[in-house]
């Protein structure tokens, strides 16, 4: 398969909200939210826009890579909403960071970053491209309702960013889809027309949580066996698994099903939250530079959510 990893890079919004200050908005405690999901604080973004923080990862990204924005052959940014429908964040990152190549959005819900690899991977392998930028960038509470405590809670902002280059890093790679608009859905961006008679959509993310947890659990699983058996790797042969970051007790269920080690787990929902297609590569970024993931170890990435989309995929770092 076509790449390795040659650079990762984070951001965040400054303002940090703790789950003290979230009991304060709507009827809810530190206890509850932590029981159930693990979250201790988000970050949150005031006064950064979702292209600010996509374009501070991808900048870092291109640091660490050492390599320069114009070598760049295609941007990919995944995410649910950009700040426009078009100009897509893809193509303000690429102005951000002094880009030339082509560049676009994909939308596959937290799901998105792996399905973003999925695509780098298609291009590299077909000689279309040599140097690639994926990022996953959310500013998911700004489609949050701050007045429904099921869903308020559960979210933060961020950026994730991968510089990706010709190589055998990846293992294996898997995706799928099950459409559905009954579990997990943000509304829409349209505007009303004095002639549409379908009805504007109300804009917050709105999920059936219990069912989604029952869909992530599930699909996670089957992904994480199906690329493992792929790959031909063991889970004792696995540094880590990075799960996307919704809830610890899906970690904990992964982890179990698949006997790993609490090591083997990566968590850091305690302080991102929920930042839906940003959360892989934000954890990526975060284990590198703390030395917790070196160049040959063997890591799985996980996703689920929204569409309903799944993803999951073994690279060599
Ligand atoms: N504070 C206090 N009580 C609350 C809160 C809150 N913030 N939210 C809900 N409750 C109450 C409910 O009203 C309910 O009360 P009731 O029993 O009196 O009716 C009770 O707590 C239990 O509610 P549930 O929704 O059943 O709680 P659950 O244990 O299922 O946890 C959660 C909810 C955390 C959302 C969980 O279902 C979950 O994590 N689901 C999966 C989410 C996920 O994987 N998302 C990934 C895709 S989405 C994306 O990433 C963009």
């Amino acid at each position: 398969m076509g790449f390795q990893i040659v650079g990762t890079g984070r951001a965040v919004p400054e303002h940090i909200l703790t789950n003290e200050e979230v009991s304060k908005l709507v009827d809810t405690t530190d206890e509850w939210i932590t029981v159930r999901t693990g979250i201790k604080s988000r970050f949150v973004s005031t006064h950064e826009t979702i292209t600010d923080l996509a374009s501070q990862a991808a900048v870092k990204a291109l640091q660490k890579a050492g390599i320069d924005a114009k070598e760049l052959d295609l941007i990919v940014c995944s995410t649910v909403m950009a700040e426009h429908a078009s100009p897509s964040l893809s193509c303000m990152v690429q102005k951000e960071i002094g880009a030339t190549c082509p560049a676009f959005d994909i939308n596959a819900a937290c799901s998105g970053f792996v399905y973003g690899l999925d695509i780098a991977d298609a291009y590299i392998t077909t000689g279309k491209a040599e140097t690639v930028l994926v990022v996953g960038a959310e500013v998911m509470t700004r489609h949050v309702d701050w007045t429904d405590r099921a869903s308020c809670v559960l979210f933060g902002d961020g950026a994730g960013a991968v510089i990706l280059k010709k190589g055998d890093g990846l293992k294996a790679i898997r995706l799928t889809a099950k459409g559905d608009d009954k579990l997990l859905t943000i509304g829409s961006t349209f505007c009303k027309s004095p002639f549409g008679k379908q009805p504007v959509l109300d804009p917050h993310f709105k999920m059936n949580g219990t069912e989604v947890f029952k869909f992530a659990v599930g699909a996670g699983l089957k992904d994480v066996k199906t690329v493992m058996k792929e790959a031909g790797v063991t889970s004792d042969e696995v540094k880590m698994v990075i799960p996307h970051q919704a809830n610890l007790r899906i970690f904990q269920a992964i982890k179990e099903k698949l006997g790993l080690s609490d090591d083997q787990v990566a968590s850091g929902i305690d302080h991102y939250g929920n930042t839906s297609s940003a959360s892989i590569p934000l954890m990526l970024d975060e284990l590198i530079e703390a030395g917790r993931l070196v160049p040959g170890d063997i890591i799985v990435m996980t996703a689920f959510g929204g569409g309903l989309t799944s993803g999951a995929c073994v690279i060599k770092l």
